[in-house]
């Protein structure tokens, strides 16, 4: 059976990319919906799993959800330099994702995004104490006031650069990818 993976057309395969981004959005069974998302707090990196919430081809960007109280997000605020890494264990590939975060909170974006989080989920956003806080308990951390939206911010990236590895039975392949005056510029690189 071949890959939809096997191409030696640079355009398709990184068109490809932002494809099946897109599916693992829509699949939450798809090992590329939970991202590691990386971060630096200025002594080092920081990372951690996100779900990839939504993705947008045409502005390169990928978002996340986030308490707007988060560690990540005042990381973000003083040093937006993201890395999103992915891995699907099925199909052996690995894309590693890097750009510049925006975070939107209390923004129009972040309203209507707040919108379309089920009540179940709204929860993470309600908690009384702040994320990361010590607390002298783990009952501490289900305090919850009400409300939630007012914490409720997305991680918006926007991607300059690709770097694409498939474990190909074949033989390894490699490729990256860079925005650059308006288009995606592209080479097979070394795996
Ligand atoms: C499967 C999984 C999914 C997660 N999804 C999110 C998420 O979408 N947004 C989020 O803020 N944290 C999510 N988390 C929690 C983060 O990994 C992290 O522990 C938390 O956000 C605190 O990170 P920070 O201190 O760097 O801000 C998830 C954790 C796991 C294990």
């Amino acid at each position: 059976m071949t890959s939809p993976w096997d191409t030696a057309s640079l355009e398709e395969l990184e068109s490809r990319i932002w494809s099946e981004l897109g599916h693992s959005v829509a699949d939450t069974r798809h090992p590329w919906s939970l991202p590691a998302v990386a971060t630096s707090d200025g002594q080092g990196p920081d990372v951690r799993t996100l779900v990839l919430r939504e993705v947008d081809r045409t502005w390169r960007r990928l978002v996340a959800y986030s308490d707007a109280r988060a560690t990540k997000i005042a990381q973000l605020r003083t040093d937006p330099r993201t890395a999103w890494h992915f891995y699907d264990t099925r199909s052996r590939v690995q894309v590693r994702a890097r750009g510049v975060s925006l975070v939107e909170h209390q923004t129009d974006f972040s309203r209507r995004a707040w919108e379309l989080v089920p009540e179940a989920n709204r929860a993470n956003y309600r908690t009384m104490g702040v994320p990361g806080a010590a607390i002298a308990g783990p009952a501490e951390g289900h305090i919850f006031a009400p409300g939630g939206a007012e914490n409720f911010a997305l991680i918006v990236t926007t991607i300059s650069h690709l770097d694409w590895l498939w474990l190909a039975p074949a033989g390894h392949r490699r490729a990256c990818f860079e925005w650059q005056a308006g288009h995606w510029q592209g080479c097979w690189t070394v795996p």
